[in-house]
């Protein structure tokens, strides 16, 4: 069926994304009451970040029981009238499946703690130390070390991303049973898919060798050692036979360090693992390096091209663990909602599945705070710890923290610029931008330049034109701070011309000047004539024409 293929996705977290009961932290009830606002957006397929029950070390990333909904989220019967809420407005739901590792207080964990000889012992990595120290070196995403030490069996269990998200043993058939039966339960309920957290990293490299010492350092990160290990392909193949396969529902992989020729293994429909996976190439670009538009469009095309055909992608510019896009990608003051607006064009003239993340429809930029404490991500505390040991003074550290800190994008829901944002009625879990309280759902709605609007229009343009989706993408030769290209087949030929630049750019191509080109849509207000084949963008300029 591949519904998913046409699909515009928005993403929610769930925290910050609108508080119904007034306690700080946004809930079920609260995402029912906005699913009009959703589904007005244009979306039709919506991705809740983890609601499960949880100790919420990392926001939910962290599940304690699968079967049942987090208190502060609220109840089942929340969310199944959610999952029908939605279902009557023709919008379908997936959830986030993080079945990588567990949370340290799920019961399986707790079973596998209490001695060598507990049957569940096996479910996750348990090892002997080594010389008093852990079983190897490996550094954790979000602590010092990989491995945790507990004194009840005097052995160490993996972590890779932190001690509260022991790693499950995938090497052991009945944690995978247990997790299909699992999957199928909320399959079988009516949920339309899953997200799968994580999901190349479910196969360790036999061994769990040591890394290369690096730097003097005591813990050395090499995501080689889990990321694509040897069985993850056949973990996939099994997982998808046994759930996914029996079930009109999408598979979205969380894939890292996923190149377009991976993501073909991944996701070619002979191969039956996943249905697509998120494209993060491009944005692990700019986190190395920064901005760079001939490399962004470099990434972008080779994607278009390898993938045509042959697999499916999930398009995000943003997401929870990101930037916003016009801090990393656009420009946040002077060309904020131009460059939002760009984007928003490049995201919805893509092959793939575009995924909107909450707030980026509004052409939010980064969320930043003065003090640690003002923190919460347990990756920018482990940052700043770092930087803490290496000696850093307190404002380059805080920098650091407001650039890498993934609170920057978690920050409560604009909704209006009442107190709290209209996101809550008292102080929420973690600080309001109020910086930004003017950007906002209530004015987008009624200002006909906003943001919003501009989404909405394209969200309209790709739903009406498949070509969009399907058809043929060919970049076309331009200054490297252009980024044009064409998306084509019998129905229809689009021409996306982008700049991605704060200066103004010319733009040559013979299908300009011909009379039947016309503008599907500008971001700037003034038109243009299309008489000659040259044209000038202004700063973050995008059109697309058809001709
Ligand atoms: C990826 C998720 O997007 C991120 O938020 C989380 O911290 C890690 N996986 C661990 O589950």
């Amino acid at each position: 069926m591949d519904w998913w293929k046409k699909s515009i996705a928005y993403q929610i977290y769930p925290k910050s994304f609108k508080d119904s009961n007034n306690d700080g932290k946004g809930d079920i009830r609260g995402i029912i009451s906005k699913l009009d606002y959703i589904k007005d957006l244009g979306a039709d397929l919506i991705w809740i970040s983890p609601i499960y029950s949880s100790p919420m070390k990392d926001n939910g990333y962290d599940v304690s029981d699968y079967y049942t909904i987090d208190a502060t989220y609220g109840s089942m019967e929340d969310f199944d009238e959610l999952l029908e809420q939605a279902h009557q407005r023709n919008m379908r739901v997936v959830m986030d499946l993080v079945i990588n590792h567990t949370s340290n207080e799920h019961p399986w964990f707790i079973e596998s703690s209490n001695s060598k000889e507990n049957p569940y012992r096996n479910y996750y990595y348990w090892r002997d130390g080594k010389n008093g120290e852990e079983p190897n070196n490996w550094a954790a995403y979000f602590h010092e070390t990989a491995w945790t030490y507990d004194k009840k069996t005097d052995q160490y269990y993996l972590g890779v991303f932190s001690p509260y998200q022991p790693d499950l043993n995938w090497e052991n058939p009945t944690v995978r049973k247990d997790l299909y039966q699992m999957i199928n339960w909320w399959l079988d309920k009516g949920l339309d898919g899953f997200r799968l957290d994580a999901i190349n990293l479910i196969s360790k490299v036999p061994g769990l060798p040591d890394n290369q010492p690096k730097d003097g350092e005591k813990y050395v990160f090499d995501h080689t050692k889990f990321v694509d290990g040897p069985r993850v392909h056949e973990f996939l193949k099994e997982m998808n036979r046994q759930t996914f396969n029996n079930h009109d529902c999408v598979a979205i992989g969380e894939c890292a360090y996923v190149h377009p020729g991976k993501a073909v293994k991944f996701t070619a429909k002979e191969r039956s693992e996943l249905d697509m996976v998120f494209t993060f190439e491009h944005t692990d670009y700019y986190k190395a390096y920064g901005k760079n538009p001939k490399k962004l469009k470099e990434i972008i095309t080779n994607w278009q091209k390898e993938l045509h055909n042959k697999g499916w992608s999930g398009i995000c510019f943003s997401n929870h663990d990101l930037p916003r896009i016009v801090t990393s990608f656009g420009h946040e003051y002077q060309y904020r909602k131009a460059s939002a607006k760009l984007f928003a064009t490049l995201l919805l003239t893509l092959e793939g599945t575009p995924f909107i993340y909450q707030g980026d429809e509004l052409g939010l930029p980064d969320t930043r705070y003065e003090t640690i404490e003002d923190y919460d991500d347990i990756s920018a505390k482990k940052l700043y710890r770092e930087k803490k040991r290496l000696g850093f003074d307190e404002t380059t550290i805080m920098k650091a923290v407001q650039k890498h800190g993934r609170d920057r994008s978690r920050s409560p829901m604009h909704w209006d610029n009442s107190q709290y944002l209209g996101f809550s009625t008292v102080q929420p879990w973690i600080k309001p931008n109020t910086a930004c309280s003017d950007i906002n759902v209530a004015n987008s709605l009624n200002q006909s330049d906003s943001v919003l609007n501009y989404y909405k229009e394209m969200i309209t343009i790709r739903k009406a034109n498949p070509t969009l989706v399907f058809g043929n993408y060919e970049l076309l030769d331009s200054k490297d701070e252009i980024f044009a290209f064409r998306r084509f087949d019998e129905k229809g030929n689009f021409l996306i011309i982008l700049n991605v630049s704060e200066a103004e750019n010319e733009f040559l191509h013979p299908l300009l000047g011909k009379n039947s080109a016309k503008v599907i849509i500008n971001n700037y207000p003034k038109d243009f004539s299309l008489k000659q084949n040259t044209i000038t963008l202004k700063p973050y300029q995008a059109i697309v024409l058809h001709v």
